[in-house]
């Protein structure tokens, strides 16, 4: 494996699923990560587990969330080499059912997050780094629905379609300052949000709302099948793509869209 000691980290939506894997990932290789998640409880469970991690609870749609994070983090740390974007949930509808409020949620947690959280980074790489600096790492999650489309999901696919116009643009800007910005698009990875909702109902609740995430069982044998592999990834293979994009052996790969997706190309 190789070494991310030294290195501080923040991931974001941390508190399970793919970003509680990365964050173990990159702990394990030796960075020093601070956990964000809309709920305290995950957040600070897997901050305990990992050696110099620190819990930060907040919802990145919050009004000053970004802003906060940032500077908590850069004073917790003194300093940030990785960050990795990464909450979000889905919220479906066909689209002649999508309200306003959907839409405008899919959008906000999916890429205005992302480019409130990266905003705020800019700031600080802006005076705090240059050419020489080591290099540092952005990942920014995406999905094969951002490039592909998925039924019932317009805003979601829209908004993870949006993240890589970001990356691919803040790779050209932040070159300068001797920072990668990738994104991983995933497939289907076995988490809360993809969980089967007829037998496992799952509830995120956001903005004291109840949202019901997962995916039919049809929904998953078809994902499944769809696999060359033929089966779901796991948080871990989730992880491990993001992992490559934060190591130094990716140093010269900057403004891709990684495709994590058991071979499922449509
Ligand atoms: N699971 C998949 O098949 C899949 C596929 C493609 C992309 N993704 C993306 O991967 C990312 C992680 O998803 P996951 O599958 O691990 O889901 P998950 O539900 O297991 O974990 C997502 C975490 O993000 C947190 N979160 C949601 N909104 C937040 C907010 N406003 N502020 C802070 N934290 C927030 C949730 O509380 C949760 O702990 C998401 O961006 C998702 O869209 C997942």
């Amino acid at each position: 494996m190789s070494s991310l000691k030294g290195k501080y980290a923040l991931v974001t939506g941390a508190g399970r699923g793919i970003g509680a894997a990365t964050a173990r990932k990159l702990s394990d290789a030796g960075a020093h990560v601070m956990i964000n998640d809309l709920d305290a409880d995950v957040a600070q469970q897997i901050a305990n587990e990992l050696p110099g991690a620190v819990a930060y609870p907040a919802d990145l749609t919050d009004p000053g969330a970004a802003d906060q994070i940032i500077a908590a983090a850069i004073e917790h740390f003194g300093g940030l080499d990785i960050v990795v974007n990464n909450a979000g949930y889905i919220w479906h509808s066909a689209i002649h059912n999508m309200s306003d409020e959907q839409w405008d949620a899919m959008i906000d947690i999916h890429v205005s997050a992302q480019f409130r959280v990266l905003r705020a980074y800019g700031k600080w790489l802006r005076s705090n780094a240059n050419h020489s600096s080591p290099v540092r790492k952005v990942v920014n999650i995406s999905s094969t629905m951002g490039l592909h489309g998925g039924a019932t999901q317009v805003a979601y696919s829209a908004g993870k379609a949006a993240v890589v116009g970001l990356t691919r643009t803040l790779a050209k800007e932040w070159g300068r300052f001797n920072v990668t910005v990738n994104s991983v698009a995933f497939g289907a990875i076995e988490t809360r949000l993809t969980s089967p909702y007829e037998t496992e109902p799952n509830i995120s609740m956001v903005k004291g709302q109840p949202r019901k995430v997962g995916l039919s069982n049809e929904q998953l044998e078809h994902t499944k099948r769809a696999s060359p592999l033929n089966r779901m990834g796991t948080a871990e293979d989730a992880a491990n793509a993001i992992y490559l994009m934060c190591i130094p052996e990716s140093d010269w790969i900057t403004g891709e869209v990684i495709l994590a997706s058991g071979g499922v190309r449509s």
